[in-house]
């Protein structure tokens, strides 16, 4: 027979409370990549194993899911999959090359390059559900985070055929056929909808949309060529009643751009002062924004800056801790584990005074 014991609702954790701008008796914690290279575990079971292969294990999207809660203690796991899955899922030809990152075969550079962009189905990524199930059954109550890449940023990789630094391409296509840039962008939205909704319906406590990119753009540019879509993809999932993040790197003069696309807590690099984001994004809960960089120096460093930012995340709604951008390769893990303690005894001490 199976046992009963209490599992908390992870729709009640501290991390969803301090997403809807809900009291918490201190803030959350988690890192953008807490899964990944810094880890000894991850680089183990991923030894031999491509990027995209491992992304459609479930065994190993589990594992290496979980291998970050264990270690750190963080309040919310994020699936280990990619920005580029549902792509490759929906039959564009990509690969993940290592310390390259995402390489497309065909750039899309004409209306008729959209073809393989077709809309996807949940039939599609069996794998997602299959690994986000058993994901909520092992987290016992930590809530799990599913993800999608933003419309820019997935626009990026499929127009320039790999990374850019200054997405020069992407945005001759955008400013120069802006049928084909418009005609993308809602394919990408529908994509990347279905692909949340996936992770929402197997049971994810929460979403994340990655348009990392999107600090490239002017914010009249960023209004008009990509805002409709960000918030088409933040409305459908919106009816499923989870807190919706949206994030992207450089972003500080589009916050308030992002604020209006409709998700409930809006993603700070460290480049904007966490006090000047929160009056951007009026009235929305903010995540971040410790510079990645910042724990690879002495740990009274750390704490100093760390203090600061959650007394600034006092003035949110809700203020969700989170590094500005991913962990970076070179990240100690003990530092790691020792800011997670930090985050919640200071946060908490906070409170008290
Ligand atoms: O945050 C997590 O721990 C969850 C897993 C996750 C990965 N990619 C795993 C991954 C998430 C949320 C992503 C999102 C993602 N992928 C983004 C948005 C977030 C961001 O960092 O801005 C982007 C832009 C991508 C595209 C991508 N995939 C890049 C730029 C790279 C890195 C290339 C490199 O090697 O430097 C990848 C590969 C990738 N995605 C890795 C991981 C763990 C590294 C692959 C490996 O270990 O071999």
């Amino acid at each position: 027979m199976a046992e009963h014991q209490a599992v908390a609702d992870p729709g009640d954790s501290v991390f969803v409370r301090a997403c809807r701008g809900q009291p918490v008796p201190y803030t959350p914690v988690w890192f953008m990549r807490q899964a990944g290279r810094s880890l000894p575990e991850y680089r183990s079971v991923r030894a031999g194993i491509p990027m995209l292969e491992s992304c459609t294990r479930p065994d190993l999207v589990t594992e290496i899911t979980l291998q970050p809660v264990r270690r750190y203690g963080v309040d919310a796991a994020i699936l280990f999959s990619d920005i580029m899955v549902p792509l490759k899922a929906v039959g564009v030809d990509l690969d993940i090359k290592p310390g390259v990152g995402p390489v497309v075969a065909q750039p899309i550079r004409e209306m008729a390059d959209l073809a393989p962009l077709r809309p996807l189905e949940p039939g599609d990524v069996p794998y997602i559900t299959e690994a986000v199930g058993e994901l909520v059954r092992a987290l016992r109550g930590t809530p799990l985070i599913g993800f999608a890449g933003g419309p820019f940023t997935l626009a990026s990789y499929l127009v320039e055929g790999g990374p850019s630094r200054d997405h020069a391409t992407t945005k001759a296509l955008m400013y120069g056929a802006p049928d084909v840039w418009h005609a993308l962008l809602s394919r990408l939205a529908r994509i990347s909808a279905a692909f949340l909704r996936v992770q929402v319906e197997a049971g994810a406590s929460a979403v994340q949309l990655f348009d990392s990119w999107a600090g490239a753009l002017a914010p009249a540019d960023y209004e008009r060529f990509v805002l409709p879509y960000s918030r088409a993809v933040l409305e459908e999932v919106g009816e499923l009643g989870v807190p919706r993040i949206h994030f992207g790197v450089g972003t500080g003069e589009l916050l308030g751009l992002m604020a209006e696309a409709g998700a409930e807590v809006v993603g700070v690099d460290w480049r904007v002062p966490l006090d000047a984001a929160i009056t951007r994004v009026r009235g929305r809960a903010v995540q971040g924004n410790l510079d990645p960089a910042l724990v690879l120096a002495p740990w009274e460093a750390v704490a100093e800056r760390v203090r600061a930012i959650l007394a600034m995340g006092r003035h949110a709604p809700g203020h969700v801790f989170n590094l500005g951008h991913g962990v970076l390769p070179q990240t100690d893990p003990d530092v790691l584990a020792r800011l997670v303690d930090f985050v919640h005894a200071e946060s908490a001490r906070q409170r008290t005074e």
